[in-house]
């Protein structure tokens, strides 16, 4: 198997004001000094804050991504980032196609296309995130849902490295309520994520993408995630937020 490095990732979502990021990131610093080997930690404030946390953690082996970008280079495209201005902020990741984005704000499988190949060709890594809602799981089709997510959003994308990508599973019915998938559950589906980024991306590429599972990864449970094979880390939402849950959850995947 691939040695892959684990990715654990928190989304802060639409928490903290600049006081409260500053007050986190100073935390997370002091939390993290070093991380153990084979695991790279990433944070992706809200995009205000993320100067601030830039300042804050540029001595820690902390990385920073942003939670939503558009893909135009420049100009009259109110309330909207490009790549470059993320990159000037210190970002080199940025999620695209969260459920809560495809969900409240209407995104479609086209524009996180357009998103992901925006963000390779600005040299920042997209961590490209799919999920089913609960009727698909319960329905027994999740499978077929997610890869075709995956297809769909991944379309005609060009990586020479697998470093360039990150797809993160996040079944909806587990986001911020407590359900998380079993560790199984996860590992079902990320397997088969991988085996579409084989056809996608050829066996080599896909053998070293790194695929994370979202939706109440906490302290918990994260060690049991991340044995599993196909599972190369965690989009971590709520637990996120605070400091000491956030940093024993990157020591406990490296353990
Ligand atoms: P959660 O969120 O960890 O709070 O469930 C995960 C996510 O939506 O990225």
């Amino acid at each position: 198997m691939p040695n892959r490095t684990k990715l654990i990732a928190g989304n802060w979502k639409m928490n903290n004001d600049v006081a409260a990021a500053a007050k986190l990131a100073d935390e997370l610093a002091e939390a993290l000094p070093e991380v153990p080997e084979g695991v790279e930690v990433l944070v992706c404030p809200p995009t205000i804050d993320i100067t601030t946390v830039h300042a804050r953690m540029q001595a820690a082996p902390i990385a920073l991504g942003a939670q939503n970008v558009y893909w135009e280079a420049k100009g009259a495209y109110t309330g909207e980032s490009s790549c470059d201005m993320l990159k000037s902020a210190g970002c080199t990741y940025c999620i695209i196609g969260h459920s809560e984005r495809r969900g409240y704000f209407h995104e479609t499988d086209e524009d996180m296309n357009k998103k992901a190949k925006a963000l390779v060709a600005a040299g920042i890594v997209p961590v490209f995130c799919c999920g089913e809602p609960e009727e698909v799981r319960e329905a027994g089709t999740y499978v077929d849902f997610v890869c075709n997510q995956v297809k769909a959003g991944l379309e005609g994308l060009e990586i020479k490295c697998p470093k360039q990508l990150v797809v993160a599973y996040e079944p909806i019915w587990a986001i911020g309520t407590g359900k998380t998938a079993t560790a199984e559950d996860a590992q079902e589906v990320c397997g088969a994520i991988r085996e579409t980024l084989k056809e996608m991306f050829g066996e080599e590429l896909a053998d070293g993408i790194r695929v994370l599972y979202g939706g109440s990864a906490k302290p918990g449970n994260i060690a049991e995630l991340v044995a599993k094979p196909d599972v190369d880390g965690a989009l971590v939402g709520g637990a996120s937020l605070k400091a000491a849950d956030f940093a024993s959850m990157v020591v406990k995947a490296g353990e």
